[in-house]
Parts: structure tokens; sequence; C-alpha cells
């Protein structure tokens, strides 16, 4: 074709409650490119743990960021998480087509916490086993009735949403396009968001399970403005390591330590129930990613807290873009916390 492009391209939205972030990504031969990105932040309490409370005030925010980041796009490939989806893992027999459908929604129906009627069901198969003629199934069930008003604000804001993802399943996703997965380790994926953190566990190389913690970097962001008397600007700024002039560092270090209690028991609550599940002797690795993972001592923390070797993701590490593409921002240490919408944007949307 005369005017192909040669190249598809998806735009990951990530509506978070502390900011929107958005990545275009070309699809090309090659591997993926930077095409857009664009992260705006919102009033402090727009939208708390998954609730939106200032309606308005995130679809201004949606447009703006559109309309200053590529104006041409159109479609986009959101997620959701925390109460509004639920994930499970079981084992059945191998079937395929209807057959593997109809066996998937009587496994579900049997264990299911919540009326099938209410909920959107997709499911991934994982593994098959073709000794035992077993497979094991990933089901993901979306409330319908949240699922209706994240769709719904997202065309409000004139946008179309042509995939809805799970917030960990898009970070399984830019990390299996970004490393290679060793097959030896127990890995946890931490993404430290604002109001929830995603914990995500690889074994085997495999995709194996994931859990929110519903606990984030909120109660560091608070206890900064209570500390140092800033306003959410400030505030915004001190906990991004941007006020070593006027805040006392070793002052900002004491406030992050005391206010991480929530967050690193969650974690470590986390990782103790899925050792008590799984077959797996301990944790290996932690990858960590989400705008937590950015925060000043935060990662050293969590590291000598819970023992256990941590490395921060890149999300960009197989993904070429143009620097100038990221202003003012420095791409490599700015890509942690854009772990949600580039694994979004990795979806191949037709
Ligand atoms: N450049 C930065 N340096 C340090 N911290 C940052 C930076 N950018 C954002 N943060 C902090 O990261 C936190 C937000 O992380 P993130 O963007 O992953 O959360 P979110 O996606 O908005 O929230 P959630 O996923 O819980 O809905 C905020 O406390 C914010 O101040
Ligand atoms: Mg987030």
């Amino acid at each position: 074709m005369l005017f192909s492009r040669g190249s598809k391209s998806s735009v990951g939205l990530d509506i978070g409650a502390n900011s929107i972030k958005i990545v275009k990504l070309d699809h090309t031969k090659s591997g993926y490119s930077v095409a857009a990105i664009g992260i705006r932040e919102l009033p402090p309490e727009a939208i708390v743990a998954d609730e939106i409370r200032d309606r308005e005030a995130v679809i201004f925010n949606i447009q703006s960021l559109i309309d200053q980041t590529d104006p041409r796009i159109k479609e986009v490939v959101i997620s959701i998480s925390g109460h509004g989806i639920m994930t499970d893992r079981f084992t059945i027999d191998k079937k395929t087509g209807a057959e593997a459908e109809q066996a998937i929604l009587f496994e579900t129906e049997q264990r299911a916490p919540f009326d099938v009627d209410d909920v959107s069901l997709d499911y991934h198969i994982i593994k098959v086993d073709e000794d035992i003629n077993k497979m094991d199934v990933l089901l993901v069930a979306a409330r319908k009735e949240f699922l209706q008003s994240q769709l719904e604000l997202v065309e409000d804001c004139g946008l179309k949403p042509v995939i809805v993802d799970d917030d960990a399943l898009a970070i399984y996703n830019a990390y299996e396009n970004n490393y290679e997965i060793d097959p030896s380790k127990v890995t946890a994926l931490v993404n430290i968001g604002h109001d929830v953190t995603n914990v995500t566990y690889l074994v085997e190389g495999l995709y194996h399970s994931t859990r929110d913690v519903s606990a984030g970097t909120r109660d560091i962001y608070n206890a900064i403005q209570k500390e140092f008397r800033l306003n959410p600007e400030l505030t915004s700024k001190a906990i991004k390591g941007e006020m070593q002039d006027s805040v006392d560092q070793d002052m900002l270090k004491a406030t992050i330590v005391s206010a991480t209690d929530e967050l690193i028991s969650g974690v470590e609550l986390a990782f103790s129930y899925f050792k008590s599940q799984s077959k797996v002797d301990g944790i290996d690795w932690i990858v960590l990613s989400g705008g937590g993972s950015l925060v000043p001592y935060l990662p050293e923390l969590i590291q000598s807290k819970l023992n256990i070797p941590l490395e921060i993701a890149n999300p960009l590490r197989r993904v070429d873009y143009d620097p100038e593409l990221f202003q003012y921002l420095q791409p490599e240490k700015i890509a942690p916390l854009l772990t949600v919408p580039i694994g979004l944007a990795m979806r191949k949307v037709r």
C-alpha cells in the first residue's frame, strides 16, 4: 500500500489516583517505539482508591492531557484494578474452543465469591500440561457496574476504549516484553501507586497470580504535607526529591520512613500469603515499579525491611524512543512510573 506507515500503534491510558498517564507506542517490525507520552497530576482528592470523587476534574485533566500529548488520539487501551476486578487461577482438564469456555464457566460458578451475572468474564490459558492433559486457567472477572462506569468516563472524554485490561496484567506484559524471565527464580513485581500496590508473582518463568495491597504512597504524601506544612504543589515536589534546598533531607527521610508501616506490612502479608498458598520456598527477587519506586529512600527501605534483593523496573528497556519526547523528564528515571500505560500500549488493538 502506498501510504502505509508500516506500523500500527496502540495508546495506553492509565487513570491513577495521583496522576493520569498516557503512552502511545508504535508497533514496528523490530519491536516498539514511543510515539507520544504525557503525565498530568490530579487534584489530591479527585480519585481516592478506585473511587472517582470529582468526575469533572478527572475528565478535564484527561482531555487536557490528550490535547497536550497528541490531539489525534481517539482509541485507547485502559485498565481497571482494585475492587472492580478479581482474578483467580485454577486447573481443569485440557479442552479447546466452546468446550473449554463451558468448562471454565462451570468452574467459575463453583468457586466465585460473586454472582456470575454481575460480572464480565475473560480468561487466559497460562499453561497446558500435555503429560497429564490439564491446563491452568487465569480467570479475570470485572464487576459490570464498575466496568460500565469506567467505560462511560473514558467515552465522556471523547475517547474510545478499545481494550479493557487489568493493571496487574499490564505490569506483567511490560515486564515480559522487556526482560528475559529467569524460570529458576520466583519474582515479585511490586508496583507501588498512590493508593494501591499491585503485587504480581512469576513462578517457573510464567505468570502465577496477583494481589492488590490497599496502601501506597498517599500516607507518605500526607505525612510530608503535614510535617513541612506544604501546599499540594510543593508536597508533590518534595516527594519527588525536588526540594533539596528548602526541605531538610534528614527530616524528609525520617518522615518517609515513619509513613511506610502500612505499605510495608501490606506487602509482607501478601508475600506470606503467597508462600503459604503456593509451593515455593521464598521470593528471590523484587522488581519495583510505579511512582513509589521513585520516592527517595523508599526502595532501599523496602529492600532492607523485607531482606530480598530488589531491582527497579525499566519498562523502556527494549523500547525505542527519542528523549526529546520526554521534554524536561529523564526517560530512564520516569520509566518505572509508566509501567502500566506501557504494558497497556503493548497490546495489539487490531
Ligand atoms: N518523579 C517522581 N519522583 C518521585 N516520586 C514520584 C514521581 N512522580 C510521582 N511520584 C510519586 O509517586 C506516587 C504516585 O505513583 P503512581 O503514579 O504510580 O500512582 P497512581 O497510578 O496515580 O495511583 P494508583 O495506581 O494507586 O491509582 C505519588 O506519591 C507521587 O508523588
Ligand atoms: Mg497506578
